[in-house]
């Protein structure tokens, strides 16, 4: 029997899944550490005494049962997710518990989607895929931003990273997912995903200070484009990212380095949402650091907020869809600087 409060982290000695087993430690959740090797599970437990470790494997459906067993959530931070997700929530599934990812794969996200919805509603558990940095955090703002509106014109989701440090699960991730659109691009417009091979624009971004206007690549797509429209009818979600970023990102810089006690890097971000309906738009803002530190709130409070019953629905949902995003948002305030002003137009 596990202690009520024991939540599964698969991919536990992944980068993001030592954020992850940090912050439930100091939400008082007690980690199980999960992951496919034995020898990382026991380099981490030993530095984290008192926790449990359990070797798993997707090709193994009998070692995730064990791995699940006694606890009461997963989290799931191993990716690629084209690989994990789906025997992952197949596991929660069985085990009759919710299951949270932070993929940030489209395709991935779109399977979550449409392989488990239907039987996730019937089990009346919660399945909540992208509850990180990119595709939750946009989804709870552009849903924040749009306040009574439950139709926009347009969403556009800015993200202005000072540098963008890959961790070798991001390139992965994105190795698998270039692969799976044989190497196309793609978009969200017109009310669904288009897959397509034109150049990328290059426009200037007016972020709120102290960033202000940056250079920024147009239709660097994100898995906001799977969230934002699971649940708000808004035809055209576009994101945008600032070209310093993208181009770390494209050179692969070096893995973010630790520069404070939390693990931190020195990497800020802030993500910039405006939503647009006729002539009037609405603008939410946050600011923090580190995009990997910060998707472990994210997925924590997801899962504290389930746990306590204060969802909105069953099934596969988007964090926007699931939580009440402006008290989500609200929650994270020792993380993120949140800022909603009114409209900005009429
Ligand atoms: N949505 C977001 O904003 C967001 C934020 C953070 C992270 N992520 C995503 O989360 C994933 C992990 O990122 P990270 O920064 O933690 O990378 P990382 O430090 O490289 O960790 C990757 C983890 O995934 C595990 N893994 C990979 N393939 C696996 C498989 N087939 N079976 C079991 N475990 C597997 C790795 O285990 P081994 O060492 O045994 O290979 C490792 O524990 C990436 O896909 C990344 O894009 C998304």
């Amino acid at each position: 029997m596990g202690s009520g409060r024991d939540v599964a982290v698969f991919g536990a000695y992944g980068h993001t899944g030592r954020f992850v087993v940090a912050e439930l430690r100091e939400r008082g959740y007690v980690p199980l550490l999960l992951g496919r090797d034995q020898d990382k599970l026991l380099e981490l437990a030993q530095a984290q005494p008192g926790l449990e470790a359990r070797q798993a494997s997707v090709d193994d459906p009998a070692s995730l049962d064990r791995a699940l067993n006694g606890a009461v959530a997963v989290i799931n931070c191993a990716g690629p997710f084209a690989t994990t997700a789906a025997p992952l929530v197949e596991a929660a599934l069985r085990a009759g518990i919710p299951y949270v990812d932070v993929a940030a794969e489209i395709e991935a996200n779109v399977d979550t989607f449409a392989h488990f919805a239907e039987r996730a509603r019937a089990a009346g558990t919660v399945v909540v895929p992208a509850m990180a940095f990119y595709g939750g955090l946009g989804d709870l703002l552009v849903t924040t931003a749009m306040g009574d509106w439950t139709a926009a014109d347009e969403a556009h989701i800015a993200y202005g990273l000072s540098s963008w440090h890959p961790t070798t699960g991001t390139l992965a991730s994105g190795v698998v997912s270039g692969q799976r659109r044989s190497g196309r691009r793609v978009r969200y417009t017109g009310g669904r995903l288009e897959y397509h091979d034109d150049a990328l624009p290059t426009l200037e971004w007016s972020f709120p200070a102290p960033l202000g206007p940056q250079s920024v690549i147009g239709e660097f797509t994100m898995a906001d484009v799977v969230t934002v429209p699971s649940h708000l009818a808004i035809p055209e979600v576009r994101t945008y990212m600032t070209a310093k970023a993208a181009a770390d990102l494209s050179a692969a810089t070096s893995a973010p380095t630790a520069v404070d006690e939390r693990g931190r890097s020195a990497q800020t971000f802030a993500v910039d949402v405006l939503v647009r309906s006729g002539g009037t738009e609405r603008r939410a803002v946050a600011t923090g650091q580190d995009i990997y530190a910060i998707s472990a709130p994210l997925a924590v409070e997801a899962v504290d907020r389930i746990l306590t019953g204060r969802t909105k629905t069953t099934g596969v949902a988007s964090a926007g869809a699931v939580f009440d995003a402006p008290g989500f948002l609200r929650a994270l305030s020792s993380h993120l600087s949140l800022h909603v002003p009114l409209d900005t137009r009429g």
